[in-house]
């Protein structure tokens, strides 16, 4: 059984008087242990599904299953938990907090986890040490450099262990080499076992990961 499926998924905008149709039927699976690449055109609708696939986004149609789960039949509370204990997500622009540090922008993710402050300090000082920042752990983020700010947003989605990684455009704005290196990383989180799904514009991206879906004008091609 896949750890994600997708079945008939819809969405539609509405904007002012206008319908933007994001998603036209998107049918997908996705297997545990796989790692992904979504590639398209700017507006092709790759954010749109990998926010959906986030459970942060309503389809208009159609069904997310994650791990035998109808994501978008649970209930409000039910679905940030699920989302809390299954995924982790790393946005298209960073979106770290300015005036927290990296390790505290790290613990935020366990705010609703049930743990001492201590052992959320401790698993925070973990991730930053996965992604090679242990010795970083109180600059802010505007004392890093793009690359370990993208780590720190990394090492955020990985800290509550979760199965599915999706990422939007990580390496967005980093320049070659350093897109190289975080990209060596997930490839390394997906060996350890995390299923990774990452929406991204570089062709060259794709050479780290098992698979490559195009997809134009919300439809898979
Ligand atoms: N909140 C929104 N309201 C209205 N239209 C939206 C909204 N979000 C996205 N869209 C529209 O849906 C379509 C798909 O957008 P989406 O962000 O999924 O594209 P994308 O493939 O991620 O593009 P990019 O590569 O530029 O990030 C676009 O036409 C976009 O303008
Ligand atoms: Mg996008």
């Amino acid at each position: 059984m896949p750890i994600i499926a997708i079945r008939g998924l819809k969405k539609s905008y509405a904007s002012g008087n206008e319908k933007v149709d994001a998603l036209k039927g998107v049918d997908l699976a996705i297997e545990a242990g796989e790692f992904v690449t979504i590639m398209g055109k700017s507006g092709s609708g790759k954010s749109t599904l990998l926010s959906i696939l986030g459970g942060m986004n309503h389809p208009t149609a159609g069904e997310v299953e994650m791990a035998g789960v109808n994501l978008y039949q649970l209930p409000g509370e039910k679905l940030a938990d699920f989302r809390a204990r299954h995924l982790g997500f790393v946005f298209q622009s960073f979106h770290l907090i300015p005036f927290l540090t990296a390790l505290e922008n790290v613990m935020l993710p366990l705010a609703i986890v049930k743990m001492k402050k201590a052992a959320k300090r401790e698993a925070a000082h973990k991730a930053l040490e996965r992604v090679g920042l242990g010795g970083k752990v109180d600059r802010l983020p505007n004392q890093l450099s793009g690359g370990e700010q993208e780590r720190v947003a990394i090492a955020r989605a990985i800290v509550t262990n979760p199965h599915i990684l999706l990422a939007d455009e990580p390496t967005g704005n980093l320049d070659t080499s350093t897109s190289e290196e975080v990209m060596a990383l997930f490839r390394e989180l997906n060996e350890a076992g995390q299923t990774v799904v990452m929406v991204t514009h570089n062709p060259e991206n794709g050479a780290y990961s098992d698979r490559t879906i195009q997809i134009r004008d919300g439809v898979v091609v």
